[in-house]
This record gives structure tokens, sequence and C-alpha cells, in this order.
């Protein structure tokens, strides 16, 4: 009983996996393109972490690999070519080699970008987005400002304050001067 009931489920998965790319690839060419060059999505290929890595940064001078490692049938050629004297080199198939090993020059990655910008016109969207939230909770959700914060309530309860002579070796009390009924300078 569990077996088939096992067995059943294991090919319910299966075909619940199966099902809807199968369907969906006979339907879209594009998909099918795809399928021809790589057969699935899990074979693209992964970062290889053990092989030296093209790095891009303006402390390293020196990434340990190229840019470019797939290197196209002129881009071979040109190298090939760099192995002859730089004389024959033109301009252009200078920089094209410089690319090869680099992806960006000094001077491009000095730029620096505006994103900067984009984060602080972010940052001052939001404020003002929650400022109008708390605005609107001012006007319709909280009540009117409690009595107990007048000018009036807050004189007479300092007045109390003192009367009880709270606190006052160190605290509230001890900045009052009782014989001069005044704060101490
Ligand atoms: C190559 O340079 C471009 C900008 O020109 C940048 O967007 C990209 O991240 C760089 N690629 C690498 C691998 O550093």
């Amino acid at each position: 009983m569990a077996d088939s009931r096992k067995q059943m489920l294991v090919s319910l998965t299966a075909a619940l996996r199966g099902a809807r790319p199968v369907a969906w690839r006979s339907l879209s060419t594009t998909s099918l393109a795809q399928a021809a060059q790589s057969h699935d999505v899990s074979e693209a290929p992964a970062v290889d972490f053990t092989k030296p890595m093209y790095c891009e940064r303006r402390e390293m001078p020196l990434p340990d690999a190229p840019f470019v490692t797939q290197l196209t049938p002129e881009q071979k050629a040109l190298k090939a070519k760099e192995s002859g004297p730089w004389t024959q080199l033109t301009k252009e198939e200078k920089i094209a080699l410089y690319r090869i090993s680099f992806n960006r020059s000094y001077e491009e990655m000095k730029k620096g970008s505006r994103e900067w910008k984009t984060v602080v016109g972010g940052v001052l969207y939001f404020l003002g987005f929650s400022g109008l939230l708390l605005w609107w909770q001012r006007v319709y959700v909280y009540g009117p400002v409690p009595h107990t914060l007048s000018e009036e309530w807050i004189a007479m309860q300092t007045k109390k304050m003192l009367d009880m002579r709270v606190n006052q070796v160190s605290g509230f009390s001890s900045h009052w001067d009782y014989q001069k009924n005044e704060w101490k300078k």
C-alpha cells in the first residue's frame, strides 16, 4: 500500500516536472531555438572559482585573467599579430588588444557614476511619502492634542513638582531657588 502510494507520488512529481516545459517548448519557437543551443538552463556555464578570474579594480592593475577568454577568430589573429613587432600594429588594433585584456580603461573606471543622484532622489521620495502619511494620520487618525500638554497645565505641574520637592538633592527641584523663588542661575 505504502509502496504503491510512493510510486504514484514519484510519477506524479515527474509528470508535473515534465509536463509544463515540454508543452511550452513545443509551442514556443524561441525556446526551441534555445533548446538547440543548450539543453537546459541548468547547463548554463557556471563560474569556476578555482580558476584565475578577471577583476576590475583600480588597485589591481594586472588581473589574474584577461577579460575575454573565449577569443573569436579575428581576436585570435590579432593575438598572433601581437607576438610580432608592435610597430606594425595600427592604433585600432592596439586598442582592440587592450580590450581583450581589459574591460575598461583607468579613465573609464575613474569617471565614477552618477548613481548617487538616483539614491538621494529615492531616499527623498520615500521620506516625502512618509511625511504625507504622517500628515494624513495627524489630520484624520489622531485625536486632539491632550490638555495636559497645554502651557497652563505644564506650569501647574511644574509648580506642583517644586512643591513636592521632586529630586531635591541632584534633580529637578535642586535647580530651583526656594528663597528667591526663581530658577538657580
Ligand atoms: C565591463 O564594463 C561595463 C561598463 O563599460 C560594466 O557595466 C561591466 O560590469 C564590466 N564588466 C566586468 C566584468 O567588469
